[in-house]
């Protein structure tokens, strides 16, 4: 049997199988906070970035919407009836998203196919967990079901673009995370465990994805160390 590893308070894993199973689900919005910078910074920038694309009647959808805090949040910001779907492959998550009443559909976003037309969307921190062939179907089909002049927000952790300054951000980061309470052995072993799970991507990498997908706009709305935002406009 293989060791399990620690990798926040309550949360245990193995190297090279980062799930976000029953282990992740119940400590997830609580882990997300020491694990990202300006978490809540970035679930704000998404609800206020709806205002600009949504009317009565209107589709919003989260890609990986885990707890449901991003659809959470969107919902309670608008009076006008919008269609909230959310996809999520972890049943852990997604339970934990019923919990705030909010409802995330099962779906694996590396195998959907029928995605309904849509007026914005978000993917946050989510395009990383997908095999690069399956994240640009998934990057191409999405483009396509979004409306022309629809906005989709997307956060994605990147690599640098500079060996240089690649070293120099991540140990940053690396920092972070001890300074928001994880400890030295915590932050080792989350990145054995993320071995084979997470394929982050220059920023470049992700540009040059987005505009061939058909984004029109690609737009840095976001930048925080290993971490970026965009705001893409079809
Ligand atoms: C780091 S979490 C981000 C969650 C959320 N977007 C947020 O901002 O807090 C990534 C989410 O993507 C989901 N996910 C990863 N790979 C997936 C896949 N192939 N299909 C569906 N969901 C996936 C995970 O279950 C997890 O809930």
């Amino acid at each position: 049997m293989k060791a399990e590893i620690e990798a926040d308070t309550g949360i245990t894993t193995e190297a090279s199988n980062w799930v976000f199973d029953e282990h992740v689900a119940p400590h997830f919005d609580e882990h997300v906070r020491k694990s990202v910078p300006e978490y809540d910074r970035v679930q704000d920038l998404a609800a206020k970035f709806s205002d600009w694309f949504t009317h009565p009647d209107c589709t919003i959808l989260d890609f990986g919407a885990a707890t449901g805090e991003t659809l959470r949040r969107i919902r309670e910001r608008h009076s006008k009836p919008i269609n909230l779907i959310g996809y999520d492959n972890s049943q852990a998550m997604i339970a934990q998203a019923a919990t705030k009443g909010v409802e995330v559909a099962f779906a694996d976003l590396e195998r959907l196919v029928d995605i309904p037309p849509f007026d914005f969307g978000v993917a946050l921190y989510t395009l990383q967990f997908l095999r690069t062939q399956a994240r640009q179907q998934l990057v191409y089909r999405l483009a396509k079901a979004l409306r022309p002049g629809g906005g989709f927000f997307v956060v994605e952790k990147v690599l640098g673009s500079y060996p240089t300054t690649q070293d120099i951000i991540q140990q940053l980061y690396w920092d972070m995370k001890i300074a928001n309470g994880l400890t030295p052995a915590q932050v080792l072993n989350k990145a054995h465990a993320l071995r084979g799970c997470m394929f982050p991507k220059t920023i470049q990498e992700n540009e040059t994805e987005f505009r061939g997908a058909g984004f029109s706009q690609v737009e840095i709305v976001f930048k925080d160390l290993q971490f970026c935002g965009w705001l893409l406009i079809r």
